[in-house]
């Protein structure tokens, strides 16, 4: 019986091994994998940034108190939903910052422990690495803020432009056909990358599979906030993924953009 299954299971010589399983396959934890010790891990963290400094660009402060919200939680993970219709609506920089914060916000200095050396955030993270940046567009949909691309500082509580302008036509380009429109009816567009070296140094292969996992994380929060704010989100998976990092300005390979959430008026 079992000789029979394995058969089964056996991967034909006509078939190509498709790449999932091969990853998935060799991304798995076994008891002999070798592992760093603590101190190692906090060595190879000395070399890595918790979040991309950016401090050539301008950083604009994010105000100290949130904006309101309208929901309580169940009534919030009751509630979210795709809009049937996506239009823009102008949003407070409180808004803003109550979204960014409940993505990837940092909750705990974490100062003085001896192996974690990262700001604790509103996410779980596998071994307290924080792979995500969070990035995102607005056309002139947020008070205060001129249109462009930001980056989330999220240890300074402020927000860094780091391409001006207004750039729907590109973003366009980068969606897949059926919702270029996103581009111009959103609010804001959140790109949620990876620098996947934070979390592979140590997990190897699973590290991939965790910057994944816990880009869903900062994605619920995203949508559970958004929607406790009485405001639309919708999750964005179709997308070409080079033309994003293209527009992004990042390689695609050891930083690249994972998911994207657009936040817009709730109907
Ligand atoms: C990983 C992921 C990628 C998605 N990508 C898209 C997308 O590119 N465009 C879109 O309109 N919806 C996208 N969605 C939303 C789903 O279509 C939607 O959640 C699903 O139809 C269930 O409907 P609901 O969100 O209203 O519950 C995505 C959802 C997930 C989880």
């Amino acid at each position: 019986m079992l000789n029979s299954l394995w058969k089964e299971a056996e991967l034909s010589s006509e078939s190509a091994t498709p790449c999932w399983e091969i990853f998935h396959e060799s991304s798995k934890t076994g008891h002999y994998d070798g592992a760093l010790t603590n101190n190692q891990v906090v060595e190879e963290m000395s070399n890595l940034y918790d979040v991309f400094p950016y401090k050539q660009f301008p950083s604009i402060k994010l105000p100290d108190t949130f904006a309101p919200v309208r929901r309580t939680f169940l009534e919030a993970v009751q509630n979210r939903v795709t809009p049937m219709q996506i239009s823009a609506e102008k949003l407070s920089l409180e808004q803003l910052k109550t979204i960014l914060y409940c993505g990837y916000g940092v909750t705990r200095d974490n100062a003085d422990n001896e192996y974690i050396k990262r700001p604790f955030r509103t996410v779980p993270s596998g071994g307290a690495l924080y792979p995500l940046e969070l990035y995102f567009y607005v056309h002139d949909t947020v008070e205060g803020l001129e249109p462009g691309v930001y980056h989330y500082a999220p240890t300074e509580n402020a927000v860094q432009l780091i391409k001006p302008g207004i750039h729907d036509e590109q973003i366009a380009e980068a969606l897949v056909s059926f919702q270029t429109h996103l581009a111009y009816d959103t609010s804001l567009l959140i790109f949620i990358t990876a620098v996947f070296n934070r979390s592979v140094f140590k997990y190897k292969e699973k590290g991939y599979r965790f910057a994944l996992l816990e880009a869903g994380h900062v994605a619920q929060n995203i949508n559970l906030a958004a929607t406790a704010l009485d405001l639309g989100v919708i999750n964005i998976g179709g997308f070409h993924d080079r033309l994003v990092d293209r527009f992004m300005e990042i390689d695609g390979l050891n930083h690249a953009t994972i998911y994207m959430n657009g936040i817009c008026k709730r109907n």
